[in-house]
């Protein structure tokens, strides 16, 4: 049982978590907005996976004190990462990273589908949940739809899906929130169609996860993937899949490997500190919430992340849109979005002023995040987006910080305003 904090907890606490807020660049202490991109790690987590490999180090399933604990460590891991997804830990697969396991998954399921069978995916998605799909058109002969996006509100056509499935649609491949502009996708509503019609679904949760807690059962989902250095964690995948779906997909493996899930499905030596560094991730966001439960933590602790989330998300949108020259793309701040906020400055491209913020501590991602095509269909592709997301340890004197920067920048470049 993690101990349970009386009051809500204050961004000093979190902040006070993570040595890397203490680095310094060019005198400017760093402000990281890069948290889209991967987080900063608090001490507990590095601790714990420290204290793996200094005391615990083996290979699974042997007959002596650290292989055991190393077994015990991996099935603990698998419980946090079932509390975390509200599913069972016998659903849980770990891999490399969620690029990886959807690869992996489509190779798979692959060998289950018939040249002229459909997969939908959507023009919103980061190219993981994209092209891990698209690989199956040459090798299955499977046809790919997409479901397009709306570049003035951001947002999916949603009334375009259901013309888009067919009887011959397998698989519907959604991504639960926009990495490139925020976009939360109304993923049930999603899932309910393709099951109407008896296609399998695929999640791609990595942005979502550290701003909602996700919840499978809710979703009604058949799969679902995620990526730990998002929320806090080292780098590594972990998958949801319905425990007689992770049975029965004809996943290739070693002959010697368990045939049982989840391990079936993940091939090798597992990272094992990184799963032991995944699972203490999800123990520290837990630790934000009270409750009595893992699940009630992270459930408190995600009430408390979402309402930061969406003070900080309106200050840094009001606070960018007032400086002339900026425009931000995607849903507006009151809208239903996560907390990052892309943006260009004039036509400079996003790498210039990315380099501008960061000379004055300002950690900013830059480009087109892998979301090559929504940054393609806001016509951006050469200049790329600018992106400033908001984590557990982001502040309000960050923000402005960042605000003032884009003016410096502004007034420094010949931005036509
Ligand atoms: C929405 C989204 N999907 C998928 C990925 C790929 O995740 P990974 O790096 O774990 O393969 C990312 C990474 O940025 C992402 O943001």
């Amino acid at each position: 049982m993690q101990p349970q904090p009386d009051t809500q907890i204050s961004v000093e606490q979190i902040r006070s978590q993570f040595p890397a807020l203490d680095r310094i660049h060019n005198g400017f202490p760093v402000a990281y907005f890069d948290g889209p991109g991967g987080t900063q790690v608090p001490r507990v987590v590095v601790e714990r996976m420290n204290d793996y490999l200094y005391n615990h180090n083996a290979n699974t399933h042997w007959n002596y004190p650290t292989s055991h604990e190393t077994d015990r460590l991996i099935d603990e891991a698998r419980d946090a990462f079932a509390d975390f997804f509200n599913s069972s830990a016998s659903e849980i697969v770990f891999g490399q990273n969620m690029t990886t396991l959807a690869f992996h998954l489509s190779r798979s399921l692959g060998r289950r589908f018939e040249t002229g069978d459909e997969i939908v995916v959507t023009e919103l998605d980061h190219h993981a949940n994209i092209d891990a799909w698209r690989a199956l058109e040459k090798d299955r002969g499977v046809n790919i739809k997409m479901l397009p996006l709306n570049i003035e509100t951001g947002e999916l056509e949603l009334d375009v899906l259901t013309g888009l499935l067919s009887d011959r649609t397998r698989l519907v491949a959604i991504g639960a929130a926009s990495n490139a502009i925020g976009t939360i996708n109304d993923v049930k509503s999603i899932v309910k169609c393709a099951r109407d019609i008896g296609a399998l679904t695929f999640v791609d949760a990595v942005h979502i996860a550290p701003h909602k807690l996700i919840d499978v059962k809710d979703l009604d989902c058949d799969l679902l993937a995620c990526s730990a250095y998002k929320f806090y964690g080292p780098h590594i995948g972990i998958m949801y899949g319905r425990r007689e779906l992770l049975e029965e997909i004809d996943f290739p493996k070693v002959k010697p490997a368990p045939d049982s899930a989840p391990e079936r499905i993940e091939t090798g030596t597992q990272n094992h500190e990184g799963i032991v560094g995944a699972a203490a991730a999800v123990d520290f966001m837990a630790s934000l919430g009270r409750g009595n439960t893992r699940r009630e933590r992270l459930a408190d602790a995600f009430a408390l992340i979402h309402e930061r989330d969406v003070r900080l998300t309106e200050q840094l949108w009001n606070g960018l849109s007032q400086v002339g020259g900026v425009r931000i793309y995607g849903p507006k701040f009151d809208a239903l979005r996560t907390s990052l906020v892309s943006f260009t400055v004039g036509d400079h491209k996003s790498r210039d002023v990315a380099a501008f913020l960061a000379d004055r501590g300002l950690f900013l991602s830059h480009g087109n995040f892998y979301a090559a095509t929504v940054v393609e269909r806001l016509g951006l592709a050469g200049q790329g987006l600018l992106r400033a997301g908001c984590s557990l340890y982001t502040t309000a004197d960050e923000i402005q910080r960042l605000v003032e920067g884009v003016r410096e920048f502004v007034v420094s470049s010949s931005v036509a305003i």
